[in-house]
C-alpha cells in the first residue's frame, strides 16, 4: 500500500500514478487486480451509479456505503474518498466531524475536497488531525451551478493565475496530491512543475504526474455522452447491452435455460411424489 511519502516519490521518480474511480465491490476488485496505484471513491457515483444529474445530492451516508464495498474489493490499494457537497463548508466543527466519520467508517487512506479559500483551512486542520487530504481544482463539479456548467477552467490570465496560486495553497495546506480537472494542458504543466506533490489530471493533458478517469467512462458503460478528455477502452453500452438483450430474448423464446443449467432428483423420490 502506498503512503504519502511514496506518493511524493512517484512524482520524483517520474512514475505515473494511475488512478481510477470505483463505487462497489466488483469495480474495486478490478481496479486492484489491474495494479491501479490509487482508487477514488468519487462523488461522481451520484451521476454514474445513482442516476442524479449532478454530484450535489450525494450524502456522507452514500459515500460511506459505497466506500465500504470498495474497501472489501480493494483492501490493499490506496483509496481516496470524496467529501460530498456542503459537508465541509458549514463550519469548521461540522467539517471536522463529517471528515472524522467519513474517514473512520470508510477505512480510506485519504479524503478529497474540492475548491479553495476556506477549504484550505479545513485541509490544514484535517492534515494536522492525522487525516491525509487530496485537493481538487479547476472544474469542481460540486460548484457546477456557480461555474455555469461543465467547462474548461483557467483559460484566461486572471483565472489561470488564481489556479496556480490555489495549487500552491493546496500544497501548503498539506495536500498529499492534487486533482486538476479540465484545465489547459499548458497550465497543468506549469502547476505540475511548481509543486512537490503530484498532480493527477482529468482533462488536464499529459504533463500531470498521474491520471484519473471514471470507471464507467473507461468502460463506456451507462454514459450517454463522453467528455472529450475520456478515452473509452471498451464499449460496455454495446456489449453489455447485447448480452442483456440476448438473455431476455432467450427467456422469451425458451432457449434459456438449457438442460445443462438444470438440476435433477432421484427417480424414486419423484415416483413417491407422484403417488
Ligand atoms: O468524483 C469523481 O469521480 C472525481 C474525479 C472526476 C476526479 O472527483
Ligand atoms: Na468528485
Amino acid at each position: 500500500m502506498l503512503n504519502r511519502n511514496q506518493v511524493r516519490k512517484m512524482k520524483e521518480d517520474n512514475n505515473k500514478i494511475a488512478m481510477i474511480t470505483s463505487y462497489d465491490y466488483p469495480s474495486a476488485l478490478m481496479a486492484e487486480k489491474s495494479g491501479a496505484d490509487m482508487i477514488l471513491v468519487g462523488d461522481s457515483l451520484g451521476m454514474v451509479v445513482l442516476g442524479y444529474d449532478s454530484t450535489i445530492p450525494v450524502t456522507i451516508a452514500d459515500m460511506i456505503h459505497h466506500s465500504k464495498a470498495v474497501r472489501r474489493g480493494a483492501p490493499d490499494t490506496f483509496t481516496v474518498v470524496d467529501m460530498p457537497f456542503m459537508s465541509y463548508h458549514i463550519s469548521m466543527d461540522d467539517s471536522l466531524s463529517n471528515a472524522k466519520r467519513l474517514y473512520q467508517e470508510s477505512g480510506a487512506e485519504a479524503l478529497k475536497l474540492e475548491g479553495s479559500g476556506e477549504v484550505f483551512e479545513v485541509m490544514n486542520r484535517l492534515t494536522h488531525a492525522g487525516i491525509p487530504v487530496v485537493g481538487h481544482l479547476g472544474l469542481t463539479p460540486q460548484s457546477v451551478n456557480v461555474l455555469g456548467g461543465y467547462r474548461v477552467q483557467g483559460k484566461d490570465r486572471q483565472t489561470a493565475e488564481k489556479l496556480l496560486a490555489d495549487a500552491k495553497a493546496a500544497e501548503a495546506a498539506g495536500a498529499v496530491a492534487l486533482v486538476l480537472e479540465c484545465i489547459p494542458k499548458e497550465l497543468a504543466e506549469l502547476i505540475t512543475k511548481q509543486l512537490t506533490i503530484p498532480t493527477i489530471g482529468i482533462g488536464a493533458g499529459q504533463a500531470c504526474d498521474g491520471q484519473v478517469l471514471v470507471y464507467h467512462d473507461v468502460l463506456k458503460y451507462g454514459s450517454e455522452r463522453l467528455p472529450k478528455f475520456v478515452k473509452p477502452y471498451f464499449d460496455g453500452d454495446r456489449w453489455m447491452g447485447e448480452a442483456v438483450q440476448s438473455y431476455v430474448n432467450e427467456v422469451k423464446s425458451g432457449a434459456f435455460p438449457e438442460e445443462k443449467h438444470s438440476f435433477t432428483m432421484d427417480a424414486s423420490v419423484l415416483a413417491d411424489l407422484r403417488g
